[in-house]
């Protein structure tokens, strides 16, 4: 089949790539020529495991091709992918101006039948919204159907994901659209629905806002069991082994970053909203999340008393691991209140050190997680990515001024890091609990 995937970023590259290693013939389109450019060297524009190589493969069998001219690209194919960006606006609800100037190009390049497919995550109605843009903007009376498939990939396992989706939502008010679609992804053999579109849309944001309750709920336990003396590691593997709740995103820590959940929590709080329904669930989860990033830092302070003229190492950056991606990223509200308070920041991230080097230029970067560790008087690890793992603490202990060590993602075991001579703090890990008493 013939397709047309309009934006190149996480969702929209990795769609093309993927349809296009199925057999399919994909032109992917961006505004942006250097992308374009990149994309048709075999360069991708984003860091992602195992993307390059289904770039390049893809590219040189000559079933994939980037370029600018999004009307070429409309009429060239029988399906038109949509996966521009919807950045909040300054109220935090979805702005849809790239979608809506999509549809309006992709009406007036109608050259023949189309399925459109919405792929960016919108908020419910925007399918009818698409449709009738398309329609004021065609030249000619040809037909079209749009269809909301939404994209339930996680960054740093984008391909995997794609390939070995849990379920494809297919939402369509034409049964001949979603014929279609269900064709396009017959050959990964995995559960498809099909809905209309309505359903489509608020299947996306159901999904992601449920998951981001999971994390800011595990993190509220977290909170209770730091003042009582429990384990919240050992709470959510218990509550993970009844299958009706699952171990999935029950890992307490300094909460969710990224370019989805913040932003979709929001934007479905402003849905409901909008509909005169109550938002404070969905405000809650937000308001979880925001504080962890304070009570971090609360904890560093708490040990080390004033941060002026003390030295704090950060290990990772990025919102987390496998990606370079700093959106909403925890270490950048970490590293703000530490500058804030007065303390040195070094930090060292496997990839994405430059993106935050033009935010925080103030911060000393290191070329790995020794080097962040020399002198320091505190080290917090911010992103779990593997090589953090297996590091020497030995070593590490040695040359820190302080052997204080602050766990952010519940990485280490507390007991085998006070054996080593750290203090250490996990987050809703008590540190002794023969300390607390239980109040009842
Ligand atoms: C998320 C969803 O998982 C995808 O299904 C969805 O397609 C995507 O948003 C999207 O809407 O585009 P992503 O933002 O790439 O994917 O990252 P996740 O792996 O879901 O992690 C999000 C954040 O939650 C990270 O900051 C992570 O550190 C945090 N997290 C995750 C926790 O704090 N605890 C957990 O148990 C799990």
């Amino acid at each position: 089949m013939k397709i047309a995937v309009v934006g190149t970023g996480y969702v929209g590259l990795v769609t093309g790539v993927v349809f296009a290693d199925l057999g399919n013939e994909a032109l992917c389109v961006d505004i942006d020529a250097a992308k374009v450019d990149a994309i048709n060297k075999g360069q991708s524009p984003i860091y992602e495991p195992g993307l390059d190589d289904l770039l390049q493969r893809n590219l040189e069998e000559g079933r994939l091709r980037a370029t600018t001219d999004l009307a070429h690209a409309v009429r060239e194919s029988e399906v038109v992918f949509i996966c521009v960006g919807t950045p909040p606006t300054d109220t935090g609800e979805p702005d849809l101006k790239y979608v809506d100037a999509v549809a309006a190009e992709i009406g007036r390049a109608l050259n023949g039948y189309k399925i459109v497919v919405n792929k960016s995550t919108v908020p419910v109605g925007t399918g009818d919204r698409v449709r009738r843009i398309i329609e004021q903007h065609r030249t000619e009376p040809h037909e079209f159907d749009v269809v909301s498939n939404p994209e339930f990939l996680r960054e740093g396992s984008a391909i995997h994901d794609t390939l070995n989706p849990d379920r494809i939502v297919i939402g369509a008010d034409n049964p001949r659209a979603a014929m279609k679609i269900v064709e396009l992804y017959a050959p990964l053999e995995r559960p498809m629905l099909i809905t209309n579109l309505a359903t489509a849309e608020i299947i996306k944001y159901a999904s992601n806002t449920f998951l981001a309750l999971k994390i800011s709920y595990i993190n509220a336990i977290a909170d209770l069991c730091e003042r009582t003396g429990a384990d919240v590691v050992q709470v959510a593997k218990a509550m993970g082994y009844d299958q009706r709740i699952g171990h999935a995103f029950l890992q307490a820590g300094l909460g969710f970053g990224g370019s989805c959940f913040p932003k979709d929590v929001q934007a479905f709080a402003h849905t409901v909203q909008r509909y005169q329904l109550d938002p404070t669930l969905f405000q809650t989860i937000l308001d979880i999340n925001h504080a962890r990033a304070g009570q971090f830092v609360a904890q560093i302070r708490n040990r080390l008393g004033e941060l002026q003229g003390k030295t704090v190492g950060l290990l990772g950056l990025a919102f987390k691991p496998n990606t370079d991606d700093i959106r909403e990223a925890r270490a950048l509200e970490i590293i703000r209140l530490l500058l804030d308070a007065g303390a040195t920041v070094k930090a060292y991230d496997p990839v994405a050190m430059p993106r935050v080097q033009s935010l925080f230029p103030q911060v000393h970067y290191c070329r790995n997680a020794y080097e962040v560790a020399e002198n320091a008087d505190a080290l917090a690890l911010i992103t779990e990515w593997n090589e953090f793992r297996q590091l020497n603490f030995e070593r590490i202990r040695q040359t820190m001024r302080q052997p204080n060590l602050f766990d952010g993602r519940n990485l280490y075991d507390p007991q085998r890091m006070r054996k080593l001579g750290f203090y250490y703090y996990g987050v809703g890990r008590a540190a002794d609990p023969s300390e607390f008493k239980t109040v009842l």
